[in-house]
């Protein structure tokens, strides 16, 4: 249990976070509304929906959170307005239709943790014809990043400590998303929204996003930073922008370059960002338009290590 307290606590301290919840909730809800939370964790969102009027909650969760969840509501006497249904949001079914939806699977890019396909499924399964979800629309934003410390966490695996034999994870390392903290300094171009996602709406297979950033001083770049900005509920924002002093503070996302670039201040720098919502493929491109530096490809695909035995390719015994 002690690795779900530490899990849970850490989503409790983010600064801002429950407040904008809170916020987006008693604009959004109406006296009497029934709420399905998905991922509820500890239930805190559905229980602040409570607080702000609904009559009953379906508190979601596919851990042993729910239990921390169970006994809240018991302990707050709660328990008659709040079930908890320990399945996953895809299976559970409640027997009737609720008039809300809310979960924070925003993940680190915003759409890194599946909130997209977790949304449509249960808008489609789980919710009434014109009810709500929170949140509501999804930007994603990208911008370039120059870290020493990033870039040597990408070359740890080839450096003078690591073993030889271990030196083919670099590769792995440099396609693969890291989830770090970014200082506002870092991040050497602007920042670009790469546009908004509705949520609960049908979802495109797969998304393409292009971007063209503009380096703001002369740098080498290990990478982009990824981050969200979300629209919880009525006008309620939530980011965790390195760059906004409304942060909530979560880390954001670092998709590695394999080789640094070289920018000078006003470089134009044409990024690609490829995802599809069922899973956490991602796959990124970044040129120097400017300078004409080679295009780089990175991959989730190209970082993942496979079991072979599960292609049948193992090795005989
Ligand atoms: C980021 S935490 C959020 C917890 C809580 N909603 C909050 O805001 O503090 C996500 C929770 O969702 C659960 N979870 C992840 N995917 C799920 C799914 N498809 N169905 C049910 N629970 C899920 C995890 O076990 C975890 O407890």
């Amino acid at each position: 249990m002690s690795d779900v307290f530490n899990e849970h606590l850490s989503y409790f301290q983010l600064p801002h976070r429950l407040d904008l919840y809170s916020d987006a909730i008693a604009r959004s809800i109406k006296p009497g509304d029934t709420v399905a939370d998905l991922g509820c964790g500890f239930g805190v969102l559905g229980m602040l929906c409570l607080k702000h009027g609904a009559s009953h909650v379906w508190g979601i969760d596919d851990s042993e959170a729910l239990h921390v969840a169970r006994e809240t509501v018991q302990r707050s006497g709660l328990s008659e307005r709040y079930t908890c249904i320990a399945s996953s949001s895809y299976k559970a079914d409640l027997r009737q239709k609720v008039d809300v939806i809310i979960c924070d699977h925003i993940g680190h890019f915003g759409a890194d943790y599946g909130i997209i396909a977790m949304l449509h499924d249960a808008q489609k399964r789980l919710l009434k014809p014109g009810g709500l979800v929170i949140p509501r629309e999804l930007r994603m934003e990208v911008a370039a990043v120059s870290s020493k410390a990033q870039a040597a966490r990408v070359n740890l695996w080839s450096g003078t400590g690591s073993l030889p034999e271990f030196h083919w994870l670099r590769e792995k390392s440099a396609n693969t998303k890291h989830i770090v903290d970014f200082a506002a300094d870092e991040i050497v171009s602007d920042a670009c929204d790469l546009g908004s996602i509705t949520l609960g709406a049908e979802a495109a297979q797969f998304f393409h996003f292009s971007a063209t950033l503009t380096a703001a001083k002369d740098a080498e770049m290990h990478g982009l930073a990824g981050w969200f900005d979300c629209l919880l509920g009525g006008d309620v924002w939530m980011n965790n922008s390195p760059l906004k002093e409304s942060s909530i503070g979560r880390s954001q996302a670092f998709l590695p370059l394999e080789q640094p670039i070289a920018v000078r201040a006003g470089d134009q720098l044409a990024v690609t960002i490829k995802m599809r919502p069922c899973d956490t493929m991602l796959a990124w491109t970044v040129e120097n338009v400017t300078s004409g530096a080679l295009v780089q490809k990175m991959s989730t695909w190209k970082g993942a290590i496979f079991d072979p035995d599960a292609f049948g390719q193992g090795n005989q015994k």
